[in-house]
């Protein structure tokens, strides 16, 4: 699991340097929307290593807007998808 962990950190690593704009955000429709939304009080690095399931995903988004983040409401469903599919229970760092 270690081993397996050090690998993700090196390729995440070469991404990052190869292209800035990557963040550490795994592809998908909504990874421009979430880096727009969610960065701008925290580095999305604040929750990529976090894993929840989508129910505590929706509570954090509630949470952030309650902070003050501004989502759409045709986006907020979306987000939460994309944030339960990639840092969900058992995903691997970044992927
Ligand atoms: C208006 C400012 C703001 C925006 C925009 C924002 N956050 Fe936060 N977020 C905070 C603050 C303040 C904290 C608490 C301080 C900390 O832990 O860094 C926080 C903490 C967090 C935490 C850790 C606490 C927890 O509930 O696990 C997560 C995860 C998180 N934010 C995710 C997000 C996501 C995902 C987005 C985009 C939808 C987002 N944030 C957008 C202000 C914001």
């Amino acid at each position: 699991m270690r081993a397996v962990r050090a690998i993700c950190f090196a390729v995440a690593g070469t991404a990052i340097a190869g292209t800035a704009q990557a963040q550490g955000l795994p592809p998908g429709k909504m990874r421009d929307t979430v880096q727009a939304a969610c960065s701008n009080c925290h580095p999305v690095t604040r929750f990529t290593a976090l894993r929840k399931t989508h129910t505590e995903w929706t509570q954090t988004m509630n949470s952030m807007i309650d902070k003050g983040a501004v989502i759409g409401d045709n986006e907020f469903a979306p987000l939460v998808d994309y944030l339960a599919e990639h840092f969900g229970p058992g995903k691997n760092l970044g992927k």
